[in-house]
């Protein structure tokens, strides 16, 4: 998947937020691309993009999202619908909101099947959504019961059996394990990365925790105030941040191996979208902030295998 130029905008009655500014991005096939960044970044609002789900008044003001070479955000209605699920599938932080408390899990899975599949029997739909269970570690009897009769990280699991039950080939996961606990969260991890080698599907783990994506993520992109900061792969960007933003935030993690003494917090918060600063968004916040960087907005520029845009690096 390529996406050029990319802007999404939710005009509300104080003024416009720019809440994804100019971004060009690139997903390679069969990866866990980690997309991290403070809350109010536009992590979420990429992610929905991708699928044409903003919530309104959001709206893709221009670019392109290049799936297979076809751009979803001018494909017709139809072809969308089709593609969700399908092609691509989407799963959230809190799947209680996402699941019918009056379903059964066999109906969500069987809906699902007979709403895509024509011809597919319901006894078919039934056995498959059997399979999907076992792939995800739980016991088919658990189909028949309701949402609120399992525990969070199964209903979780449920979840991504749904999204996967179509067989798409890209996930896209928006903070999926912050309502788990620790533990959970854990096996949750493990699950998800069991699951990309099996169905060799592409990933977008979307997290401000990244301990997550450093368990899982092949390469990182570091979003902040709508613009990618920097990409790469994950191992560089741990060992080697770039970006005084990467470096931020990889500092205010903690780190029990290096025995810190106290945690080092960014001074600051992410800007405001709907007046965002001049030049670059980051330059308020950033400790080697120059005059360049208060006119103009740098691009992405290539720099040891790794894109990244800040003008300490031209
Ligand atoms: N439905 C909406 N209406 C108005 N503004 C929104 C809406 N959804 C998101 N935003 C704004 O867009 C910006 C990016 O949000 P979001 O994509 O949710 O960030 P993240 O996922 O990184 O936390 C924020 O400033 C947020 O307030
Ligand atoms: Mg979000």
């Amino acid at each position: 998947m390529e996406i050029e130029h990319l802007s999404v905008h939710f005009p509300i009655n104080i003024g416009t937020v720019r809440a994804v500014d100019d971004v060009n991005w690139e997903l390679r096939q069969g990866e866990v691309m980690g997309l991290v960044g403070e809350s109010g970044c536009g992590k979420s609002t990429l992610g929905f993009s991708i699928l044409r789900l903003l919530r309104p008044p959001g709206k893709i003001v221009q670019g392109r999202i290049l799936y297979k070479g076809r751009d979803i955000v001018r494909m017709p209605e139809r072809e969308i619908l089709e593609l969700r699920g399908k092609r691509i599938a989407m799963i959230f932080q809190d799947p209680l909101t996402s699941l019918n408390p009056l379903f059964r899990i066999d109906q969500h899975f069987i809906e699902t099947l007979l709403a895509h599949e024509k011809g597919l029997t319901r006894k078919d739909a039934y056995r498959r959504a059997e399979e999907m269970l076992e792939s995800l570690g739980i016991s088919p009897e658990k189909l028949t019961e309701y949402p609120h009769q399992l525990s969070g990280g199964m209903r979780q699991r449920i979840m991504i059996g749904l999204g996967l039950i179509l067989g798409p080939d890209l996930l896209i996961a928006d903070e999926p394990t912050t309502a788990l606990d620790v533990i959970v969260e854990a096996q949750f991890l493990d699950l998800l990365a069991d699951l990309q080698k099996r169905y060799h599907l592409t990933i977008i783990l979307i997290t401000h925790n990244l301990g997550n994506v450093a368990q899982l993520a092949d390469r990182i992109t570091v979003m902040y105030g709508g613009s990618i900061a920097e990409v790469g792969e994950a191992g560089d960007i741990f060992e080697n941040p770039l970006h005084p933003y990467t470096q931020g935030l990889l500092a205010s993690i903690p780190n029990i191996k290096l025995d810190q003494p106290k945690l080092k917090t960014m001074p600051g918060s992410p800007p405001d979208l709907v007046d965002p600063p001049q030049g670059c968004v980051f330059h308020p916040r950033c400790p080697h902030a120059m005059e360049v960087c208060r006119v103009k907005k740098p691009g992405l520029v290539k720099r040891n295998g790794r894109l990244i845009s800040c003008w300490l690096y031209g």
